[in-house]
């Protein structure tokens, strides 16, 4: 029998923006289908749970070869593997590698690639530049979030963090709350605040006013995104949130414990947090190793110390499907979480390479004629 020739789609960055990988419009609405995905149970993710956020090299603390990295702040490399049902029905990978030290050499801190194959064969069906796919994705999860947990009447958003994230954010969280009128941008760095508000207003035609205080950012705001990076976290007193805000934390903040308890906490995907758990465990510093990095370390650790349980946490798919309350009142004060999902990167860059195809972008390479052996 003759072998099949199997030949796939390569699209570089400058492809993936003629297909359209910066449409924050469609982008909120193919992860909103994707979170549908996950409340009915129709997606995988790797490991025995199902539910890993990827499986991650972990670099040493000593230097061990003389080539080998050491660990170091934003240091690692990932592989984040899933199935994604429905209309996608595809298995896909993000990969990256992550390098605080990156912009100095002229790249981005990550470098990040996707692939999608064929859920039965597992012929490559493409293999994509991942950092715009990434980054929309990870923007669009506080534009879902803000869908369907933000009050109807949200005028504010208070953005912290003047960077690549929160740009998306921004960009999502104007979808999907369509009352949104302003945002107030607050950074360590006020330069970085004064070129995304140049840059936000022009796509998101709101109103973006750079603020001197943290306090002031967050004191007004009815939906607050947080994504910021590095050593100084933002530290918000709990009293500082408005009645009915929604604050999504895309990196991690500075929240007292009292944030979590007395308020109510969503997650992107609780199972996946859980299994993050489960992996600190079975890591040989355990727990620690992963509540230096884990952006639901805070919650971990309040369930470890019995304060919380894990039932106290609903999950995004579940109530975008219906299955759980979403807001209770206008009055609630709602903390969401989101540790970002290769469910998500599959689902986006799908959508993305069916553009591709449509139009006729990208370049076919082939794996083979026929295969050598089989
Ligand atoms: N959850 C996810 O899916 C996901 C995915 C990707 C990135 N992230 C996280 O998003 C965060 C932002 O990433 P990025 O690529 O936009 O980083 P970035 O370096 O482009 O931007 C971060 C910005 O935060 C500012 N900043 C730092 N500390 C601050 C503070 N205390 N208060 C106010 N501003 C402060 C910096 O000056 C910078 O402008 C990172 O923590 C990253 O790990 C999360």
């Amino acid at each position: 029998m003759k072998g099949k020739e199997v030949k796939f789609l390569y699209l570089s960055e400058p492809e993936m923006i003629e297909a359209g990988v910066l449409d924050m419009k469609e982008c909120v609405k193919v992860i909103d289908e994707a979170f549908h995905l996950l409340g009915e149970g129709d997606y995988l993710m790797g490991g025995p749970r199902e539910n890993e956020h990827g499986l991650m090299i972990w670099f040493p603390e000593e230097k061990r070869f003389p080539n080998m990295p050491v660990n170091g702040p934003d240091r690692r490399f990932m592989a984040m593997v899933t199935y994604l049902g429905g209309r996608f029905n595809v298995c896909g990978e993000k990969w990256y590698g992550s390098n605080i030290e990156n912009p100095k050499s002229g790249l981005p801190r990550s470098i990040l690639t996707v692939m999608l194959n064929d859920a039965v064969t597992s012929e490559p069906l493409a293999i994509m530049s991942g950092n715009l796919i990434s980054a929309m994705r990870t923007g669009s999860v506080p534009g879902v979030a803000a869908k369907y947990l933000a009050r109807k009447d949200s005028k504010v958003c208070g953005v912290v963090g003047a960077g690549v994230i929160s740009r998306a954010c921004l960009m999502a969280i104007a979808e999907g709350t369509p009352s949104l009128e302003e945002a107030l941008i607050y950074d360590i760095l006020p330069e970085k605040s004064v070129a995304f508000k140049e840059e936000m207003e022009k796509i998101t035609g709101l109103k973006v006013t750079p603020v001197d205080s943290l306090e002031e950012c967050i004191r007004k705001a009815d939906v607050i995104s947080i994504a910021t990076a590095g050593a100084k976290k933002a530290d918000i007193p709990t009293e500082w949130l408005k009645e009915g805000a929604l604050l999504t934390l895309t990196g991690t903040a500075g929240l007292t414990e009292d944030c979590y308890l007395d308020n109510t906490v969503i997650a992107d995907n609780w199972k996946m947090h859980q299994a993050w758990m489960v992996e600190g465990d079975e890591h040989p510093k355990g727990i620690e190793s992963i509540l230096t990095w884990a952006p639901s370390a805070p919650v971990i650790k309040l369930i470890l110390d019995e304060k919380m349980k894990h039932e106290d946490i609903r999950s995004l798919g579940d109530i975008a499907c219906g299955k759980v309350p979403g807001r209770k009142d206008d009055k609630e004060k709602i903390v969401f979480l989101t540790g970002g999902m290769p469910v998500e990167d599959v689902a986006w860059g799908y959508a993305v390479y069916q553009n591709a195809l449509k139009k006729g972008i990208g370049q076919e390479l082939k794996l083979w004629d026929e295969p050598h052996w089989f």
